[in-house]
């Protein structure tokens, strides 16, 4: 069936010898996705009971405490090791300095506490950062006479912050502010406090992106109908790559354990760069925007959702991300279940 006759063009190199069929394809394959490399973004709020959709993120909820265990549960049962946990709380529980952020009862302690009593070896990370908090959508502290936000005043409550976290539990908090210095104030602050096996994910490439839109509905941090403060006074410029590569070095040697690239799919350049420059693992967080984008165009058939999908995390990993923070992990964890099922 493969022989070429003779009369055929004299090429010595044929690519398509290694593209012949799916097992050789198989045998050559570069890079592949794991469920075991999947982080699910979880939106959690105090009150209610079911799970409420969020319009931005169509398949994506905000789940209540009450049946927070029993969702996570399902997707430990399908393969999924980790979580990361967004509180969303209610206008009134929020001003302009955060403080819920620090309260001992509050969502995220509550939410951390309840999942490590039912899945006790389910990774648990936790956000650490005001804007769930503030009444002005910020990731710190306000300062109106500098008009920005006050670098040191906030790493001071993101280190409380922190401890707070691991307190609960969590084993790892993930700094997402981009304020100078705070992995390092956070490390020593851990260490002091007798967390020292609480580790650090780094937000270390986070880029003031407009992807992050539908994030902001869904925990409330613009006002309805806009899509956001201006956070470009902390978070990256969008056309710098260098300045990315520095912070994350920055954070490297303050002591983050993982670095990460943030959103994920708009900046490949960097993660494949960063990955050359650093031995600690990479995440990658597939925003919310980026995943709004393919289900809104799969949704009007115009493209086909779950090789779209799959093409954008491989993309993900082939550009040297070890770990994906992904809206579609519970999709995708759900798929490979029941193909597995299928063979067994
Ligand atoms: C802010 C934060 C953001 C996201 C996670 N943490 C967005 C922002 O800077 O407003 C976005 C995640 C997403 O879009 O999925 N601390």
């Amino acid at each position: 069936m493969w022989e070429n006759p003779s009369r055929g063009l004299s090429c010595r190199y044929r690519l398509r010898r290694l593209r012949k069929t799916s097992s050789i394809r198989g045998l050559v394959r570069e890079c592949e996705l794991e469920i075991d490399h999947l982080v699910a973004p979880i939106f959690v709020r105090e009150e209610g009971k079911d799970p409420e959709p969020i319009a931005s993120l169509p398949g994506i909820f905000r789940h209540s405490l009450q049946e927070l265990p029993r969702y996570c549960t399902r997707l430990f049962e399908l393969g999924i090791r980790a979580v990361v946990l967004f509180p969303c709380l209610s206008p009134e529980r929020k001003d302009p300095k955060g403080k819920a952020a620090l309260d001992e009862k509050g969502v995220v302690v509550q939410a951390v506490r309840a999942i490590k009593a039912e899945l006790p070896s389910l990774c648990v990370v936790t956000d650490v950062a005001l804007d769930p908090y503030t009444s002005h959508g910020h990731d710190g502290i306000w300062d109106p006479e500098r008009d920005w936000v006050d670098n040191d005043a906030t790493v001071a409550i993101l280190c409380e912050m922190a401890v707070l976290h691991a307190w609960a539990g969590a084993d790892f908090v993930a700094p997402s502010d981009m304020m100078d210095g705070r992995v390092g104030a956070i490390r020593e602050r851990l260490d002091s406090q007798g967390y020292p096996y609480t580790g650090i994910i780094s937000y270390a490439a986070k880029f003031a992106s407009a992807y992050y839109g539908p994030f902001r509905e869904a925990i409330g941090s613009a006002q309805p109908g806009s899509f956001g403060v201006d956070k470009s006074t902390y978070q990256l410029s969008v056309t710098n790559v260098r300045e990315a590569l520095r912070d994350a070095k920055l954070d490297e040697e303050e002591g983050a354990d993982i670095l990460m690239v943030k959103p994920a799919g708009p900046y490949l350049d960097v993660l494949a760069k960063l990955r050359e420059k650093t031995l600690l693992p990479l995440a990658a967080y597939q925003v919310s925007g980026e995943y709004a984008q393919i289900v809104a165009a799969a949704e009007h058939g115009w493209v086909e959702r779950a090789r779209v999908r799959d093409e954008s995390l491989l993309a993900i990993k082939r550009a040297g991300a070890d770990l994906i923070f992904t809206y579609f992990a519970e999709e995708v964890a759900r798929e490979r279940a029941s193909q597995r099922d299928r063979f067994v």
